[in-house]
């Protein structure tokens, strides 16, 4: 029987993050018994696809993205009959389970890169990257946590880390290592897994004869995104990937694709891509982070209209070769508000047109746990509560840099990725109903737990969940669902300042306008009106052709031909 490889498109697929979900068995820490249990609340919310973050075995040093066996699940999580009672249940709600795919590194603790410290001539020593360099590192390439992207292990002997010290690059050059992945790969898709969400994927090959770069900041150090991200080649790797594993499934894959020049998308997500579909990250970050998270601008504080032509950009080229994944909000950012509006303006309505404006793009929408909540970054005061390597990091530099600590931890907080990593808040009890009373989280319940929360939420026919709830019965059920799967993406309005617009074109003709700006605003429309399909507000005015948005009011509009 032929392969479906489009089961996903017309699914809405949800992000758990396994530490911060459900804690199942009363120790704190979210696991995979919990996450069963809730599988009816996703369900009933419509969701089709579920990805988990990382679940293997792992010490944790970069929140399970850091693998120290890739076939079995860390005690943290349960073990494999919950992992096996898990895919069971899912199915029969016909929800399919993604699991992520951490192959560009593993962690320190992994038994190949511990034979390798041993014998430096076993086979294990060749899927890494080690260098003897006498006097230093052998490259000045800085790793993305900080730092340089080399650790001694004693003499003249180094090997690459693009993250923390504990994430051992691995060498794709090398054919047994590649052939051991795709064993892993196979383990996982013969259990009957949906797929998988693949990690870091751009930066499996790096730069032949690794060469130094001219430093870009006082440390001496070079980024190495240069060197390592989308390098030519990599191409080869990915396809013998795919022909290996992912063709011979009814699998979905979506790459964490970063870096891919909007002319090579064709090779990632066109019909013969390596994956079924990808996260584009050329518009999720509207500011940049400079040589820290303390020199980073603020909500609204960067220009509108670069990110605003980074989205369009995006939409516009992806639709001429595939299908994206399109998000607001992950496991490695703030919650979306907190950097998309500043903090005086926020509000559940404005989650609901942030929402809005990310949900009828083109491409298959995937929620972050919590973002059908409206939650919002908690404001952590002390860096003691913090477990984010990332954050710990971009503290010290702040440090380093001459700030206090107190200067420096509002500053960090803003960004940390334990923002959205805090506890799913369940109901109005002790702990949010995330683990038992009197047990205490891993990471702290969020200060607002007691009115934002599921069981709330639920209740709220005006809240941010029922939106979310109306906005995937329009996407899946509606007589607009195929345009909101299929239509044609144009943007339009242009000339309008603080405002992302765009048409949807199919069966249907809609259009969604969302404001940016904390004013009322006159918007002349370039077409007739049928029906007002949804607003993040209840009122709504249409005179003529100008309509009138509150501040950061969404509309979603059923338009007429002429445009
Ligand atoms: C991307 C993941 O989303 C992030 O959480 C992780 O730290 C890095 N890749 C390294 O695996």
């Amino acid at each position: 029987m032929a392969i479906n490889r489009d089961w996903w498109k017309n699914r809405i697929a949800y992000q758990v993050y396994p530490r911060s979900f459900c804690d199942g068995n009363g120790d704190g820490t979210g696991d995979l018994k919990g996450i069963t249990s809730k599988l009816d609340y996703l369900k009933d919310l419509g969701v089709g696809v579920v990805w988990l973050s990382p679940v293997y075995r792992s010490p944790m040093d970069d929140g399970g993205y850091d693998i120290s066996d890739y076939c079995d699940i860390d005690p943290l999580f349960g073990n494999m009959a919950d992992m096996d009672e898990l895919l069971a249940e899912a199915k029969k709600r016909d929800i399919r389970i993604l699991m992520d795919l951490v192959i560009n590194h593993c962690s320190d603790e992994h038994p190949w890169f511990q034979k390798a410290l041993r014998e430096p001539d076993s086979e294990e020593a060749g899927y890494f990257w080690f260098r003897e360099s006498a006097g230093g590192p052998p490259n000045n390439w800085r790793s993305m946590f900080g730092g340089s992207a080399w650790e001694n292990v004693g003499g003249d002997r180094y090997y690459m880390h693009l993250f923390s010290k504990k994430q051992p690059d691995l060498n794709w050059e090398n054919p047994k290592l590649r052939e051991k992945l795709v064993e892993t790969i196979r383990f996982w898709l013969d259990k009957g897994l949906g797929g998988f969400r693949i990690d870091a994927i751009t930066h499996i090959k790096k730069m032949e004869g690794l060469p130094s770069g001219p430093a870009d900041g006082p440390d001496g150090m070079v980024g190495c995104f240069a060197y390592t991200r989308c390098i030519e080649g990599i191409g080869d790797f990915l396809t013998e990937l795919r022909e290996a594993t992912f063709d011979q499934y009814e699998c979905m894959t979506v790459a964490e694709a970063a870096g891919v020049p909007n002319e090579q998308l064709v090779d990632y997500i066109g019909p013969k891509g390596y994956f079924s579909t990808m996260f584009d990250f050329s518009y999720s970050e509207p500011y940049s982070y400079g040589h820290g998270w303390h020199t980073c601008k603020g909500p609204g504080e960067w220009d509108f209209r670069t990110w605003r032509n980074a989205l369009y950009a995006s939409q516009l080229f992806t639709q001429k070769i595939g299908y994206g994944a399109v998000f607001l909000e992950n496991h490695d950012y703030p919650r979306a508000c907190q950097k998309f509006v500043p903090e005086k303006d926020h509000s559940p309505a404005v989650q609901m047109m942030l929402g809005n404006l990310f949900f009828f793009l083109r491409g298959i929408p995937f929620i972050y746990q919590g973002q059908e909540l409206g939650m919002t970054n908690p404001s952590f005061t002390s860096i003691d509560v913090i477990d984010d390597i990332s954050t710990k990091n971009h503290y010290r530099v702040a440090l380093a840099d001459g700030l206090t600590p107190e200067e420096a931890m509002p500053l960090v907080a803003r960004y940390s990725r334990d923002n959205a990593r805090i506890p799913f808040p369940w109901d109005d009890s002790e702990n949010g109903g995330f683990a038992p009373a009197g047990v205490k989280p891993w990471l702290p319940v969020h200060p607002d737990y007691k009115t934002v929360n599921a069981k709330a939420e639920m209740a709220n026919p005006k809240g941010v969940y029922a939106f979310y709830k109306e906005m995937i019965r329009l996407r899946t059920e509606s007589e607009y669902a195929k345009t909101i799967l299929e239509g044609k993406f144009a943007p339009i309005l242009k000339q309008y300042d603080k405002l992302i617009a765009y048409t949807r074109e199919g069966e249907k003709k809609l259009a969604v306008i969302c404001s940016l700006s904390d004013k009322t605003r006159k918007i002349k429309l370039p077409f007739g009106v049928k029906n007002l399909v949804l607003s993040s507000l209840d009122s709504y005015k249409l005179e003529g052709n100008i309509l009138t948005l509150k501040p950061y009011q969404s509309v979603t509009l059923e338009i007429e031909e002429a445009f």
